[in-house]
């Protein structure tokens, strides 16, 4: 496949079951997403939204279809391939943060760096300014039971920018979280945006697609609309690296 964008899909499709159980969780789904663009893809429970994540993101495999993140292709990798890639290169966020509950929240945050190989010292340093950077440099060593909702999330977040992910992938990161603390991931959202982070979130949230620079509404498997935002840019000019600014 050609193309420049940074994570691209042709004619992704994933089934599950079999017969008259058969259901087209995701069916023929194109999509290019360019280094630097924040992505809000929006639907109704059930419409896939999930499946799609999960396949650009290598954690599970389409039935049909190639993925590309930058130079890999993801859906013929090996599963040893995919774990590395999905280490160095992929950022997770999900709904339920899926924090290591015995781990303080910078020893949360460092684990990833700690797996991908770097030394515990630098992998404490970087968790540090990362935490820092989500606002929760006095919480570093709090169990995930002592922080709110939206702390959580926030140390979900830093965790998935440690490894300088080409891409984060959210999966309706503040369906959990209340007003408050939905603004707080929004904020930091907007600031990845800025920094030109390269960001797919599935949302319910009509205030996070609202900060997003395209929206691609997803109903049967299916895109629906895709539609840019005026006035935003598409990120095609930013190169991946060069913008990071305070994040890295
Ligand atoms: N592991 C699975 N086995 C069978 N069906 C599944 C599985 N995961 C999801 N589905 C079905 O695939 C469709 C899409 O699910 P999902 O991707 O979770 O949607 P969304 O995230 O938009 O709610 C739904 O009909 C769901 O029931
Ligand atoms: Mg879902």
């Amino acid at each position: 496949m050609t193309g420049s964008a940074l994570l691209r899909a042709r004619g992704v499709t994933r089934w599950y079951g079999r017969g008259s159980a058969l259901v087209r969780a995701v069916d023929e789904v194109d999509l290019e997403v360019p280094a630097g663009q924040t992505l809000a893809i929006m639907g109704p429970s059930g419409c896939g939204k999930s499946t799609l994540l999960h396949l650009l993101g290598g954690l599970q495999r389409p039935t049909d279809g190639e993925i590309w993140l930058a130079e890999h292709r993801i859906d013929e990798m090996s599963e040893r391939g995919l774990a590395r890639l999905r280490r160095h290169h992929i950022g997770f966020v999900f709904q339920s943060f899926h924090l290591m509950d015995e781990l303080t929240a910078v020893e949360n945050v460092e684990l990833a760096a700690l797996l991908a190989g770097q030394s515990p010292h630098r992998a404490r340093q970087r968790a540090m300014t990362l935490l820092d950077r989500v606002g929760l440099a006095d919480r570093a060593k709090h169990l995930p039971s002592a922080l709110s909702g939206g702390q959580r999330q926030r140390v979900a977040i830093a965790r998935a920018l440690s490894n300088e992910p080409l891409v984060v992938l959210a999966d309706e990161p503040t369906g959990n979280l209340d007003s408050a603390a939905t603004l707080e991931v929004l904020r930091l959202f907007e600031e990845l945006r800025t920094a030109g982070q390269t960001l797919v979130v599935v949302t319910h949230d009509a205030r996070i697609a609202a900060v997003a620079d395209r929206v691609i509404s997803m109903r049967d498997g299916s895109f629906a609309d895709d539609s840019r935002l005026a006035g935003t840019t598409t990120g095609t000019t930013v190169g991946t690296g060069t913008v990071y600014g305070g994040w890295r």
